[in-house]
């Protein structure tokens, strides 16, 4: 199958949305994908087979607690009828050459426990598992409590994916933390707070539980480091 990987257009966003809804099982929003692709500050690239979107990645950046530079591989889909002849890989690979391009410290992608294809994927095209395992709990229910300004910046990440614009809360696990993810929610007019934990950590599952998160699943961190792409 002949496609050109190109950045994506914001006329590609019903394209993109349709995929993306096919592929994860819930519905996205071609008009929030539209307004993510027209603010400049993803990094989205479709795979086009001779006019249609037959695959499209996401990109972002964010910063560490320790203020490196992170590139966010997000999202990742390829139409069930162009699967396996290598235009995930072809989506990745650019990535990983923007990922080198942008002198970030590491590109990294968070992937279900059981998604094999992603993984075998991953494998592929030089991304490292990290062997950890972690739940991954959302809130969808914002209400604010707290005051943002009372927790490290770092530890509150303000992210703008094709699916959600939300908050992923990163180190140790307080009440304060959630309460300030959930103020800076509402500032940012964000709908959804992430939320990574050991799973055999109980009290920061009952916090979660009892601030209206609900698990989503289980998942590994898979990162590169730029220049390592064996192919
Ligand atoms: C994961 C996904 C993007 C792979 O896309 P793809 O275009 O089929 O992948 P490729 O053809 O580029 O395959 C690249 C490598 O991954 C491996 N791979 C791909 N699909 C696989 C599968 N179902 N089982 C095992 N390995 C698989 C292949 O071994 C291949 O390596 P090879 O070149 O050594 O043969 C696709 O299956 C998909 O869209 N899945 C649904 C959405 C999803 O889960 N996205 C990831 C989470 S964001």
């Amino acid at each position: 199958m002949k496609a050109i990987i190109r950045p994506a257009l914001s006329g590609d966003s019903a394209a993109i949305a349709g995929l993306a809804t096919t592929s994860f099982g819930h519905a996205y929003d071609p008009g929030h994908i539209r307004q993510v692709l027209q603010s400049g500050r993803n990094y989205t690239l479709v795979a086009d087979c001779a006019g249609t979107v037959c695959g499209f990645a996401d990109c972002f950046l964010t910063r560490s607690s320790g203020g490196q530079l992170r590139l966010e591989f997000d999202l990742l889909a390829v139409a069930a009828s162009a699967r396996g002849v290598g235009l995930g890989a072809s989506l990745v690979r650019v990535c990983n050459r923007m990922a080198q391009s942008l002198r970030v410290y590491q590109a990294r992608a968070l992937v279900r426990i059981e998604n094999a294809a992603m993984q075998a994927l991953m494998t592929r095209c030089g991304y490292k598992q990290c062997p950890r395992r972690f739940g991954l709990y959302v809130c969808d229910d914002i209400t604010a409590t707290g005051k943002a300004s009372a927790i490290p910046v770092d530890n509150l990440v303000s992210v703008n994916t094709l699916g959600y614009r939300g908050i992923w809360i990163e180190g140790h696990l307080t009440v304060e933390m959630i309460q300030a993810a959930m103020a800076r929610a509402q500032a940012n007019d964000a709908h959804t707070i992430g939320a990574l934990i050991n799973e055999t950590d109980s009290p920061a599952r009952e916090l979660l539980i009892d601030n209206g998160f609900s698990k989503v699943g289980d998942y590994q961190w898979w990162t590169f480091t730029p220049g390592s792409d064996p192919s």
